[in-house]
């Protein structure tokens, strides 16, 4: 009951949606799980992963992660829409980390066919990410999805210390916030603890069906953090 207690809103429900499908050794079982897509959704494991849905989000952010052009990391390839988003844009490389060995095979295909180049990491980000030298990074886009029950709603927390590593100044680091129209003030504090104050952010409205299992909110927020 610890983590709920930080929803007091609707953000409750798809807390509750998720610990109905279970979390019991996820992290363990994701890498080789099936990855069962269909055109507008991935599910692992039993697992809402990703819905098409999301479609003008990603695009966002990816315009927020290509900003300064370069290169980009993004963690977490999903259905690559938003790795489509970020080969539209001018960039010199784009790096992914997908902790996913199925979801891995679709990024290779995607890389073969991308008009910039591509290299892709597999494994989870949390075991890859040393492979990344320290300032080599214009932009960060990440999105993953919450292994364990205390990273419902906020997995992106763990990885600003990396992200504050990674980014060159001025470097631009975005995500998937799991916030409604605002940060929260523990999503502040643990910026700041990574050492990023530019905090920025646009409201993104977003149209997910009815019983969304992870998001039912018609806005979510896109963060621009700037290091
Ligand atoms: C929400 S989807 C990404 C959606 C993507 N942005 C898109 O536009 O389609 C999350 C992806 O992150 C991967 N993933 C989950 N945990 C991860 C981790 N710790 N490290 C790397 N990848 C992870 C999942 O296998 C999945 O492919």
């Amino acid at each position: 009951m610890g983590e709920i207690n930080n929803f007091i809103d609707i953000r409750a429900v798809t807390y509750e949606e998720r610990i109905k499908i279970g979390f019991d050794n996820l992290r363990g079982i994701w890498k080789s799980a099936q990855a069962n897509f269909t055109d507008n959704t991935l599910k692992i494991c039993g697992h809402p992963v990703m819905e098409s849905w999301e479609d003008n989000y990603m695009g966002k952010l990816a315009e927020i992660a290509t900003a300064n052009g370069g290169t980009i990391l993004e963690v977490g390839f999903g259905l690559g829409i938003s790795a489509s988003y970020i080969q539209k844009q001018k960039i010199n490389k784009h790096i992914i980390i997908e902790a996913n060995q199925e979801v891995y095979n679709k990024a290779l295909e995607f890389a073969s066919q991308a008009q910039s180049s591509v290299e892709i990491i597999l494994g989870f980000w949390e075991d890859t990410i040393n492979k990344l030298a320290d300032e080599s990074l214009d932009g960060i886009l990440f999105d993953t999805y919450p292994l364990e029950v205390d990273d419902i709603h906020c997995n992106h927390f763990d990885f600003f210390k990396e992200a504050q590593r990674l980014l060159r100044s001025g470097g631009i680091l975005t995500y998937y916030s799991d916030e409604i129209i605002d940060f929260s003030p523990r999503h502040v504090a643990c910026l700041n603890k990574a050492g990023f104050s530019n905090i920025q952010g646009k409201i993104c409205s977003v149209n997910p069906p009815a019983g969304c299992q992870y998001w039912q909110s018609n806005t979510i927020l896109a963060p621009i953090i700037i290091k």
